[in-house]
């Protein structure tokens, strides 16, 4: 995601902004830049890929004395990864950066345009500066246009503005996307998309509201509410602590991530969808063109992302589709036919047995994509084709939010692959497709469901093991839970379809095995809870989740009604992901480091 610095004061604005961007890198991006008016002079440079590309260029441009700056990492939405299109946008004498989306970008641009306005980049960024010079000639003052401009754009943003007729002035204004602003004695000021830039620099620090805007000079900081009223900032002391900064308050990355959830899947769908398709630039005609079979392969969770898939894309886009564990593909000596797209998953985008499976379905002439979340990895950039999965950097060995974006990126595609198909009815695409939109909101951790599980974990500690059970996609949802809990707690559980436990596992059951299942309304519930029911009548430990009471169970948490298994899905997902939580800092045990595990395992 993009990453915003500014920077006002005395002190060496290119390395200060140059080490901002720095500390924002985790976000994600592809191209950076900053530009710096000094001395009645702006200087602005960009690169594309990483900032060390950003600091060659900017390595002849010295600082000195007072001066102000803006700086941001673009995470391409508008427009490819160009220099161009990287920030900051440029107008006649003034700079913007930014965050978010402009929604109302082309309609404005169309009447920019119509004014004789030339633009250089793709992004909708670009719109700002211009509306800003455009209401600059008509307004009495620079605010005054900026206050216009910022009521005539429609979206989320959080951005930084510099122009020529303000020289000591930074304007901003905050709609969404985070930003905050920080101050100390000196009368600088630092404004960051997340505080770490800020530490060690500033004292304190607000963090702007939706709505807020208003501009910093250096003895003034002045925020409007979206109604126009004037407020008083709020300053809170900033941590000098890094890392626990940025947990943001979290006990654990793993907690933040789960937490995060919400607002990664949001820019997951991001650009994707329309009322009635679903976009995916990313696949085109060439790449699809000729498949009569998906193959998905991958490795731990991502493989259970994978498994998930292979049930969307078999139901909705009527697609034959075949998963595999990349470590048993390798070595097996596997057929692959020319219209079979092989698709491989990961977080990372690093992991050996994963990129090994990619390497061979290429020398095998296999059309090849990868479904990823870090830009420029190895098998992004070996692969056709690439769907990154948006999720942010992912500390926490014990991935959460990359699941999340892989299984929302799948239900997309298995939307997309059915249009193409002619596999779903319209109207059927509508419907789910706002279903998709209601992930965010499925995926909110609930305090009062957080409290809960909280204090229910202290009855799960110890017994002979776990066992997770669903059916259909709460089957790879089971693995899932199941490998979360064995990785942070250490305690043995596994995955199974509820229809196998009679098939052998069930003679394990007594009152210390703990099942957790997952009984979803909309998918196969009957048919789930007889399974249940059976190791229930067995005296094992019943750990239900659902949206609807069950009253065989030892303990219940509740899911909120949904409508549609899916979003039961998402629900159950994050209980899961809180229930190993809490059980793992109960043990006492490294959460987001467990023993014997990498975050990335680049070795087979
Ligand atoms: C998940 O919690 C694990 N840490 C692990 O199973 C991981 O998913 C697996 O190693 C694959 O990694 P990747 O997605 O980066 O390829």
């Amino acid at each position: 995601m993009c990453g915003i610095v500014g920077y006002l004061g005395k002190k060496n604005s290119k390395e200060i902004l140059l080490s901002g961007l720095k500390e924002l890198e985790y976000r994600g991006y592809d191209s950076a830049g900053i530009a710096v008016l000094q001395n009645d002079k702006f200087d602005s440079f960009k690169a594309i890929g990483k900032l060390i590309n950003l600091e060659e260029k900017t390595k002849e441009f010295v600082t000195q004395g007072f001066s102000i700056g803006i700086g941001h990492t673009r995470w391409a939405t508008h427009g490819k990864p160009t220099e161009l299109n990287a920030h900051p946008h440029v107008g006649s004498e003034s700079y913007v950066v930014h965050n978010g989306i402009i929604e109302n970008y082309a309609e404005l641009k169309k009447e920019l345009i119509a004014d004789g306005v030339t633009f250089l980049s793709q992004t909708d960024t670009e719109v700002i500066v211009h509306q800003f010079e455009k209401n600059l000639k008509t307004s009495t003052s620079a605010f005054e246009a900026f206050k216009k401009t910022i009521s005539e754009i429609q979206g989320a943003y959080a951005t930084l503005l510099v122009t020529k007729s303000e020289k000591e002035t930074i304007f901003f204004a905050k709609n969404g996307s985070p930003m905050l602003v920080g101050i100390n004695d000196e009368n600088e000021k630092y404004f960051a998309s997340s505080d770490t830039p800020l530490i060690g620099k500033c004292t304190d620090v607000n963090y702007f509201e939706d709505g807020d805007y208003g501009y910093v000079t250096p003895d003034e900081l002045t925020i409007f509410t979206n109604e126009d009223v004037k407020k008083e900032p709020l300053f809170t002391k900033l941590s000098t602590n890094k890392l626990s900064a940025q947990k943001d308050g979290y006990r654990f990355f793993m907690e933040k991530e789960i937490y995060e959830q919400s607002s990664v899947i949001a820019d997951t769908l991001l650009g994707r969808l329309c009322d009635d398709e679903v976009l995916f630039d990313e696949l085109d005609d060439a790449l699809l063109e000729g498949i009569n079979e998906i193959k998905l392969c991958a490795c731990g969770t991502s493989y259970h992302s994978a498994l998930t898939a292979s049930y969307l894309f078999e139901r909705y886009a009527k697609i034959k589709t075949t998963i595999e564990v990349a470590s048993e593909f390798r070595y097996r000596q596997p057929i692959m036919t020319k219209d079979t797209l092989f698709v491989v998953i990961s977080q990372s985008g690093e992991t050996a047995d994963t990129l090994e499976t990619l390497k061979m379905a290429k020398a095998a002439g296999l059309k090849t994509l990868v479904i990823c979340n870090v830009d420029n990895s190895s098998m992004v950039r070996l692969a056709d084709a690439c769907v990154l999965t948006r999720a942010g950097v992912e500390k926490g060995v014990a991935s959460t939010k990359a699941f999340a974006t892989q299984v929302t990126v799948f239900w997309m595609m298995s939307l997309y692959l059915a249009k193409r198909n002619n596999a779903l009815s319209s109207q059927d695409i509508v419907s789910q497709i706002k279903l998709l939109r209601e992930i965010p909101k499925s995926v909110k951790v609930d305090d009062e469901m957080h409290e809960r599980i909280k204090r229910l974990s202290k009855r799960y500690l110890h017994g002979h093991g776990f066992f997770f059970i669903g059916r259909d996609v709460f089957y790879p949802l089971a693995l899932e839970g199941a490998l979360k809990l064995k990785e942070i707690s250490y305690l043995h559980a596994e995955g199974y379809p509820s229809g196998e436990m009679k098939h052998g596992p069930i003679a394990l059951a007594d009152p210390e095995l703990f099942t957790i299942a997952l009984l979803p309304q909309h998918l196969l519930y009957e048919k789930a809870k007889s399974n249940v029911e059976e190791l229930s009548a067995r005296d094992s430990t019943i750990c239900a989740i659902s949206s609807v009471n069950f009253d065989k169970a030892d303990d219940f948490i509740p899911i909120k009604k949904c409508s549609h298994y899916m979003l039961e899905f998402f629900e159950m997902m994050v209980v899961l992901q809180v229930f190993s939580l809490e059980i793992s800092i109960r043990l006492g045990n490294d959460v987001d480091m467990p023993r014997n595990l990498a975050k990335s395992v680049t070795v087979e």
